[in-house]
C-alpha cells in the first residue's frame, strides 16, 4: 500500500526518491510521484501508473537537493493524475505526501472551499497541503503542529516549503514513518526496504511525533513541539535480503520454504527436554501458567494460520485457544482478560488492524506478544514480548514462506506452553523431532509441483469452487480457498465439511469442483463418507490426503503428501493448496505477484 520516501543531502534528489519508490513497487500501487525543493521553489511530478512511467516523463530540469516521494493506492477518489501524492498548495509553497486516512477530511474541504481555496483532488491529503500554506506560524514545524491539531486520522506524512528549503518535516501517526542517517544525507521512508541500501542507521518515529530533517541531523518533537530526544540505532539487517527487484517472486517464494522453516526452527529446539526455546516472549514459568487462554489476532492468511495455531495451542499445551480477525476484533469493545495472552501474527507487522487491535489490548492492560517477520515493524515494537520469524523479505501479496513460518512460530510457542504446563517429556521430544523433519517433508511436498499442474488447470476452468476440511483441516481449506481467491480471481469458498449437507451441497454439479482436506485422523472416515455425497451429485473432487487414507474408490484426483506427527500436519497439506493456486493463476495468465486490488501491507482501515 502507500509509500513514502525523502531525502535531503548533497546530491540531486530526484534519482534517489524515484530509486526508493522502485523499491516500495512490491507493496502495491496505482499512482507514483515526487516533490523537490531548490532555489527556483517546490516543483511537483506525479501521475497514475508505473514508477517508471513518472521517470521517463520526468522534467529534465528537476533540480534540488530535498525531495519527497509517494506511491498512492487509491482510498479517496480514483487513480488519476490529480489525485496523485505529492498534493499542494497550489501556488508551488508546499508539498506533502501522505499515508493514512483523515477523518474530518469532507468537514475540511468544506471549510477550505467557503474560504475560497480551490481544491483539484478527490484527497483527504490536498487539505492538509492548504492548511499548512494557510497556517500563521513562524517555522514549517509551527505550521504542520498546527495543520495537524485540526484533524482527525492516522498519518505518516512528509513536508517540504519553499520558505523552508533546508529541511523536510515528517510526522507519524498510526502510519510507519522511519528517519535513515547517512554520511551529511538523511533518507526517510515508510518501509526500510526503501532505505537499507543506503544506510541501516535508523530511527523510529513514534505516534503523535513531528521531526525535522536537515542534511546534517534531525530532531524530534511531540505534537505541541516540545522536544522528544530520540537517537538513531543500527538495525540488524542484510542490506541485499531488501534486494526486491524481478518476477516471480511467489514461485521463488514457495521454494523458499524448506529454508525458511529451517530459519525459523533454529536454535530454538531443546532435544533433551523436548521443548522450545524463545527468549523474546519475556514470559518466566510462572507467567507462562497463569495463563488461562490464549486469543490470536491477525487479517487475511495471518487470521487462517491463527486458527491452525489456536489448535496447536489447545492441542499441545491445553489451553482454551482461538483466532479472530483483527479487522473485527477492537470494534465488539472486547473483554481484555488479565490471564488471558492475546497473540498478534502478521508478517508485515505493519497491518493497521492488526497495529489497532493490539493498541486496543494494550489500553485495556492485557498482555500482547508477535509473531512478526519484519524486524522493528509497527506490531514487532508495540508488543510486550514477541517471535522473529525469519522468513526473510515476502514480496508476492499471496503470502506462502511467511504463513509456514507463522505455523512454525505458533508450533514452538505451544511445545513452550505446553512443556510449562501439562505436555509429557515424552510428547515433548515426540514434537521437536517432528518439527525438525519439517524443512525436509516441505521440500517433499514442494516436490509435487508438476504434477499438480494439470489439475491446477483443470481447476482453472471452474467459476466457482468449494475448498473444505475439518477441525485440523479446515482453517488449512480456509488458506486454500483464500489463496486460490486472491490469485485467480475465482469464487473459491470455504467450507467445513460437516456443514456440507446444511447449504452448500445445492451448488455442488459437475462444474463446480471441491478441493478436500482429509488427513488421516479420527474423522477420516467421517470425510470420506461426505467425498462420496459430492461424488454422488457429479461434483469434481481433488483430494490433499495421506498415503495411508483409504478413499473407498471414491473417483477424484488424489493428492498424497507425508505425514507428521498429526498436530503438524496442517502445515504439509497447505503446501499443495498454493501451488495448485500458483499454477491455476499462471495457467489463466494472471500476474502472480500483485493481484488485482490487492496490497502486501494494508495500512489503511
Ligand atoms: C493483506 C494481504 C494478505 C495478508 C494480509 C495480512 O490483506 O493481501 O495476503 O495475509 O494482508 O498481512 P500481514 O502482513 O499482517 O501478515
Amino acid at each position: 500500500m502507500c509509500g513514502i520516501v525523502g531525502y535531503i543531502g548533497t546530491q540531486q534528489a530526484a534519482p534517489l526518491l524515484l530509486e526508493g519508490l522502485s523499491r516500495l513497487e512490491h507493496r502495491g500501487y496505482d499512482s507514483a510521484g515526487v516533490a523537490v525543493v531548490g532555489p527556483t521553489g517546490v516543483r511537483v511530478a506525479k501521475r497514475a501508473g508505473r514508477v517508471r512511467d513518472l521517470q521517463e516523463e520526468l522534467p529534465k530540469r528537476f533540480a534540488g537537493k530535498a525531495g519527497i516521494g509517494h506511491t498512492r493506492w487509491a482510498t479517496h477518489g480514483p487513480a488519476t493524475d490529480a489525485n496523485a501524492h505529492p498534493h499542494t498548495d497550489g501556488k508551488g509553497d508546499v508539498a506533502v505526501v501522505h499515508n493514512g486516512i483523515i477523518d474530518n477530511a469532507n468537514a475540511l474541504r468544506a471549510d477550505l472551499a467557503d474560504a475560497g481555496v480551490d481544491l483539484v483532488s478527490d484527497t483527504d491529503t490536498e487539505v492538509l497541503a492548504h492548511l499548512i500554506a494557510l497556517s500563521d506560524a513562524d517555522t514549517l514545524e509551527g505550521k504542520v503542529s498546527e495543520t495537524l491539531q485540526r484533524i482527525d486520522g492516522t498519518y505518516g506524512l512528509a513536508v517540504l516549503h519553499a520558505d523552508f528549503p533546508d529541511r523536510i518535516v515528517v510526522a507519524r501517526n498510526g502510519s510507519p514513518l522511519i528517519i535513515g542517517v547517512g554520511e551529511k544525507e538523511m533518507h526517510v521512508a515508510s518501509d526500510l526496504a526503501a532505505l537499507v541500501r543506503y544506510t541501516t542507521t535508523v530511527a523510529h518515529l513514534e505516534d503523535g511525533e513531528i521531526a525535522t530533517i536537515t542534511a546534517t541531523g534531525f530532531t524530534t518533537y511531540r505534537a505541541d513541539l516540545t522536544h522528544a530526544p530520540r537517537t538513531a540505532t543500527e538495525v540488524d539487517v542484510d542490506p541485499a535480503s531488501y534486494d526486491v527487484h524481478g518476477s516471480d517472486f511467489m514461485l521463488r517464494e514457495m521454494l523458499d520454504q524448506p529454508a525458511a522453516a529451517e530459519r525459523v526452527l533454529r536454535g530454538r529446539l531443546d532435544e533433551r527436554f523436548g521443548t522450545a526455546h524463545l527468549g523474546g516472549l519475556n514470559m518466566d514459568a510462572r507467567e507462562t501458567r497463569a495463563i488461562r487462554r490464549v486469543k490470536i489476532l491477525g487479517c487475511g492468511s495471518a487470521y487462517y494460520v491463527g486458527q491452525m495455531g489456536a489448535s496447536l495451542i489447545e492441542e499441545l499445551a491445553r489451553i482454551p485457544a482461538d483466532a479472530e480477525a483483527a479487522s473485527e476484533f477492537r470494534y465488539r469493545d472486547p473483554v481484555i482478560e488479565p490471564d488471558t495472552l492475546y497473540v498478534a501474527v502478521s508478517q508485515s507487522g505493519e497491518t493497521i488492524d492488526t497495529l489497532l487491535a493490539v493498541q486496543e489490548v494494550r489500553r485495556k492492560g492485557g498482555r500482547v506478544v508477535g509473531l512478526v517477520n519484519v524486524v522493528g515493524s509497527a506490531i514487532a515494537r508495540e508488543v510486550d514480548g514477541g517471535i522473529y520469524l525469519h522468513a526473510g523479505p515476502e514480496v508476492a501479496v499471496a503470502s506462502t514462506k511467511a504463513l509456514t513460518t507463522m505455523f512454525l512460530g505458533f508450533a514452538l510457542l505451544a511445545l513452550q506452553l505446553g512443556r510449562v504446563r501439562d505436555l509429557s517429556i515424552a510428547d515433548g521430544k515426540r514434537m521437536v523431532a517432528g518439527l525438525q523433519a519439517l524443512p525436509g517433508q516441505v521440500a517433499d511436498v514442494l516436490a509435487l509441483s508438476e504434477e499438480l499442474v494439470e489439475v491446477a488447470e483443470q481447476l482453472a476452468a471452474a467459476e466457482s469452487l468449494f475448498f473444505v476440511g475439518r477441525v485440523r483441516g479446515f482453517p488449512v481449506a480456509r488458506e486454500g480457498a483464500q489463496k486460490f481467491k486472491e490469485i485467480t480471481y475465482r469464487h473459491a469458498e470455504a467450507y467445513q465439511t460437516s456443514e456440507l449437507k446444511h447449504g452448500p451441497l445445492a451448488l455442488i454439479s459437475p462444474k463446480v469442483p471441491t478441493v478436500a482436506v482429509v488427513p488421516h485422523d479420527e474423522l477420516t472416515d467421517r470425510n470420506v463418507a461426505a467425498l462420496h455425497e459430492i461424488s454422488a451429485r457429479g461434483g469434481p473432487l481433488v483430494v490433499v490426503t495421506h498415503p495411508d487414507v483409504d478413499l473407498g474408490g471414491i473417483t477424484c484426483r488424489r493428492v498424497d503428501v507425508p505425514r507428521s506427527e498429526r498436530e503438524l500436519d496442517p502445515i504439509l497439506l497447505t503446501l499443495p493448496l498454493q501451488l495448485l493456486a500458483f499454477h491455476a493463476a499462471t495457467h489463466l495468465g494472471l500476474d502472480v505477484d500483485k493481484p488485482r486490488n490487492l496490497a502486501k501491507s494494508v495500512t489503511v482501515e
